[in-house]
């Protein structure tokens, strides 16, 4: 197998993406052939930022090479069918968890590692203790709270003349605040739990070494003490709250108690894979409705429709695009893949198959049944899929009901990036009146 560390490339000045010694595409790379636009792949390119620039070029991949191969990062593969992902997910014993993002990162350099690094036994071990903790049913006794809170920011937004920094506002802090009920951490821990976030999901993997040096030597330990604080005070099953901290603290795997790096790293997984990710969902579905206001109107006269209506804005707004790496000798479209190989997997392709969803460029509130990977599929399925769910219908629900008519702000321009999990970095809205 090939050594991780020989992937990397050596430091040079980092491009437009951050990202030393990695191709860009030109400006007019819509123009590039396809075998160009795929050796150079990997998905920081700047131009996947827009995210119907990034469907499209993606719909072009699967099209005309739906397994291809990129140069970038030392090789690695993109699976674009949506069969072909559902095989690949499903088939974890070959497609392995011990890489999930590129430029590859091994799980003892991450917090955003147990369970979701894991494989085989280890991980059902793992996912266990965790294994619903976010069922639907078990989301559904956070409703009055959280549809309380949802409502205040619906209507401090309905109330703000001008410009309403809806990212920092609405969509960081309602999903925070579900997680924090979850897990019964103090709501005045929210700010920290957010500061937090920002640092497991971007800054441990900067490629700029004083960052990385102050998240190892300051931020880590800061966020383990925090861990460890709230471990200890659940360590008395007499006294402790019945949360799910409560239920990783006094966990069994392998026989044995867990431990505390162990539950660091779940609770870092928690906060990385469920924080930043419905907050950039809800603001990007939120940005598409801002440039849509017939689809908002939609929704305000069709309540009902929002359940399919939020699968619909999952399936075309997909923001994580999952690496595996190759255990073994393997064949997926035609295309011999050998162990110790690299693959990514963007959703943001495969859902917009139409051997998956007939006419799957129309957004359409009342499909039969949206198929999609956006939360992945097989054993890693997204553990807070019901979670997300549950916080955007909530969030849907409260807005058509707050906020009639709304656009992007004048004056301003929506941000986002690219990357392993595609976000946003600012969405300011304002209420049409
Ligand atoms: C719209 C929001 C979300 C999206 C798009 C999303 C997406 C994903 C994806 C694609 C995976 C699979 C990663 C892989 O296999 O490499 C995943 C796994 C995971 N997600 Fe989510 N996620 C979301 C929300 C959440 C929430 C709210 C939580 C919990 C608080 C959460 C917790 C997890 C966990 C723990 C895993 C690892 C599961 C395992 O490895 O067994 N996610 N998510």
């Amino acid at each position: 197998m090939t050594n991780l560390d020989d992937r990397i490339d050596e430091p040079q000045a980092a491009g437009a993406t951050g990202l030393p010694g990695v191709p860009v595409w030109p400006e007019d790379w819509d123009q590039l052939p396809t075998d160009e636009l795929i050796s150079d792949f990997h998905i920081f390119q700047p131009a996947l930022c827009d995210v119907e620039a990034r469907n499209s070029v993606l719909s072009r991949l699967r099209r005309e090479c739906p397994v291809g191969h990129s140069d970038v990062f030392g090789g690695h593969w993109l699976i674009t069918r949506y069969a072909d992902q559902q095989r690949a997910f499903k088939n974890a014993d070959v497609f392995t968890s011990k890489i999930i993002i590129l430029p590859p990162l091994e799980a003892r350099d991450s917090f955003i590692s147990v369970p979701i690094m894991m494989d085989g036994e280890e991980h059902r071990e793992f996912r266990a203790v965790l294994l619903g903790a976010f069922t639907r049913r078990r989301v559904a006794g956070l409703e009055p709270e959280l549809r309380q809170y949802t409502r205040e920011l619906a209507e401090e937004f309905t109330a703000t003349q001008g410009r309403y920094d809806f990212l920092g506002n609405f969509a960081s802090r309602v999903p925070a605040f579900g997680f924090v009920r979850i897990m019964a951490l103090p709501a005045e821990d929210l700010d920290q739990l957010l500061d937090f976030k920002d640092w497991l999901v971007q800054n441990q993997f900067s490629q700029d070494e004083a960052v990385r040096e102050r998240f190892q030597t300051v931020e880590a330990p800061q966020f383990v003490a925090y861990v460890q604080k709230h471990v200890t005070a659940r360590e008395d099953p007499a006294t402790a709250p019945d949360d799910l901290l409560t239920k990783i603290v006094h966990s069994e795997v392998f026989g044995r108690r867990v431990e505390l790096d162990e539950i660091a790293r779940m609770v870092g997984t928690l906060i990385g894979g469920g924080l930043d990710t419905t907050r950039a969902s809800m603001a990007m579905h939120m940005e598409w409705f801002a440039r849509h206001p017939a689809r908002w109107q939609e929704l305000i006269e069709h309540p009902d429709r929002i359940p399919t209506a939020i699968e619909e804005m999952l399936r075309c707004h997909a923001i994580a695009s999952p690496a595996r790496l190759v255990a073994t000798d393997t064949e997926i479209g035609g295309h011999t893949i050998r162990a110790g190989e690299l693959v990514q997997m963007p959703p943001a392709a495969a859902n917009f198959d139409p051997e998956a969803n007939a006419d799957p460029e129309r957004v359409d509130f009342e499909r039969d049944s949206v198929r999609h990977n956006t939360f992945a599929a097989g054993p890693h399925f997204c553990l807070g899929a019901g979670l997300a769910r549950f916080t955007l219908e909530i969030a849907y629900q409260e807005l058509t009901k707050a906020v009639p008519r709304f656009r992007i702000a004048e004056g301003t321009a929506p941000r986002h990036h690219a990357g392993n999990v595609m976000g946003m970095e600012s969405l300011e809205l304002e209420v049409v009146r």
